[in-house]
């Protein structure tokens, strides 16, 4: 058997999803960090048609907007004024050319259906040789589905929907899932003929069926058992089931990957995502949009990254991410902040309570504790204190400053920006830093310490820390008198371990 080519994928997105409550568009939506109408358009392009038309109405402008960004190639179809599936279909056709060999109708509101199941459709649509195959599913509560009805013999004769369907038609457990194989021209001939007589005073395209059979052709059903991939988005409580049930399998793809995700439920991560093997991921950890991670790294517990990523070995602890690149073998957190252009060489290390952005951190190089760092190059195994603040905002403008290779920044300094510490340079702790620093200096740039002798016993008389002062002077332990004095008898026991 040949598969006759597959002309177009048409996914249907005209609908208004007035159960959203929403100002937003349901097919943009998201689950797994892709909009509804996202995910059909991957499913369609997976099937490998010549052309994929989206259907488009209601906030036509956004949702062609949108559609343009994911896939430029998609076709955009101005659904008119005539409701229902058929008419948005044929409205499809009108701006595709003349189609030849067989047209795949979706919907933009059914993010789990896959590829695959499109590709099962069209080898059952080919191999039975059928006009039209459409997928059906049992369920249990077929309530507001179009019901399929079957001849004695077990062909489908035709779908009748809720509205219309008499109560032994409604007593029918079989649906129609609204996803067809149709052959081109058997389409374009019957939608002509198909009329708004019926409760909705709408175009159905599910008359197509009974047409296509009076016509001659064969209909036939491919019946599947995942029911997921059939469901709508028509309300919230359905886009969070439907975003709960994508993460479970992607969740689960990852596992059989070789990735290792303690707590699956709560793990989120994103269609787009990759995963290296033997990664682990920790739980509450959130991985989103682009995001990729090489292989044997520890991520989360408690991490968010967004389009960022993580080379092979590097362990990422209780951390927030954007846009960021973290080296192999690098560390992150706990308690880290990445912002926007931080990048991160192998073997780096960013740790607790430290904010970057727009910081390149060479391999070997260190920002461990309590530091924001903005705007700045940091060379290769520099080692920036803790508490160092790059100052890259004089009110107006933001500046560079520039730390050399080898180079080593003291506790608490601030860099001022603009400015450069040299390779293999130092700066004294509790520097504020205004002046280049060249190869082999020390900077230290703070206020000489000067020592006031007898201050604590003037200025604080009577006070603890006069008495400890003046015990001190004595040569005695800094405790009250009396204790002090009881103590001398046995001072040079202490003072043998001096
Ligand atoms: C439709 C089917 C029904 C099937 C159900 C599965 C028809 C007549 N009925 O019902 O048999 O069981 O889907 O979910 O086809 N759309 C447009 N333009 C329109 C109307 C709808 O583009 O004028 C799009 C919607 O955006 C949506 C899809 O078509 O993506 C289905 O529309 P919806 O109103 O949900 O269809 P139902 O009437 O529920
Ligand atoms: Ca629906």
């Amino acid at each position: 058997m040949n598969a006759p080519r597959l002309a177009a994928v048409i996914v249907l997105a005209a609908g208004e999803g007035t159960r959203m409550k929403s100002s937003t568009p349901k097919v943009l939506h998201r689950i797994g960090g892709r909009t509804l109408v996202g995910h059909a358009i991957a499913a369609a392009r997976a099937a490998g048609p010549e052309h994929l038309a989206v259907v488009v109405r209601h906030e036509r402008d956004l949702v062609a907007a949108h559609v343009a960004e994911v896939d430029s190639s998609v076709v955009i179809a101005d659904q008119d004024d005539v409701k229902g599936t058929g008419r948005a279909t044929e409205c499809a056709l009108a701006v595709l050319p003349e189609l030849e060999g067989t047209v795949l109708v979706t919907y933009g509101d059914v993010p789990l259906l896959a590829g695959e199941t499109l590709l099962a459709l069209l080898d059952e649509h080919a191999r039975s040789d059928s006009a039209v195959t459409v997928i059906t599913a049992h369920l249990a509560d077929p309530t507001g589905y179009g019901r399929i009805l079957r001849d004695e013999d077990g062909t489908v004769a035709g779908i009748v929907e809720q509205k219309d369907a008499s109560d032994e038609q409604r007593a029918i457990t079989e649906i129609n899932s609204g996803i067809y194989a149709f052959d081109a021209a058997v389409l374009r001939t019957a939608l002509a003929q198909v009329g708004t007589d019926n409760a909705q005073g709408e175009k159905y395209l599910t008359d197509v069926l009974a047409i296509a059979r009076s016509a001659g052709g064969r209909v036939s059903a491919h019946v599947i058992d995942d029911l997921w991939q059939t469901e709508g988005v028509n309300d919230r409580v359905q886009l969070a089931r439907l975003g709960k049930e994508l993460n479970r399998r992607t969740t689960e793809r990852w596992m059989r990957e070789g990735v290792t995700i303690v707590d699956p439920d709560t793990t989120w991560i994103d269609t787009d995502v990759t995963i290296g093997r033997d990664t682990t991921v920790l739980p509450g950890t959130q991985l989103l949009g682009a995001t990729t991670i090489g292989a044997d790294a520890v991520i989360g517990p408690d991490s968010t990254l967004t389009d960022t990523e993580v080379g092979d070995g590097a362990e990422v602890k209780r951390t927030e991410a954007l846009l960021a690149v973290i080296g192999a073998g690098a560390t992150v957190g706990p308690f880290s902040y990445l912002r926007p252009g931080t990048e991160l060489g192998a073997k780096g290390k960013i740790g607790g309570f430290v904010e970057t952005k727009n910081a390149k951190i060479a391999d070997g190089a260190k920002v461990p504790h309590l530091t924001y760092a903005g705007n700045v190059t940091i060379g290769e195994g520099a080692n920036i204190g803790a508490g160092t603040i790059f100052a890259n905002y004089d009110g107006v403008s933001k500046h560079h400053t520039t730390i050399g290779r080898h180079s080593f920044v003291g506790s608490n300094s601030v860099l001022v920006a603009p400015v450069t510490v040299a390779d293999g340079a130092y700066v004294g702790a509790g520097s504020a830093v205004t002046e280049d620093v060249e190869p082999g200096q020390i900077a230290v740039a703070r206020g000489r310490q000067h020592n006031i002798d007898g201050w604590v016993t003037r200025a604080r008389a009577g006070t603890k820390s006069a008495e400890a002062a003046q015990a001190a002077a004595a040569g005695r332990p800094a405790e009250d008198a009396g204790a002090a004095a009881r103590h001398t008898e046995h001072s040079t026991e202490g003072q043998g371990h001096a």
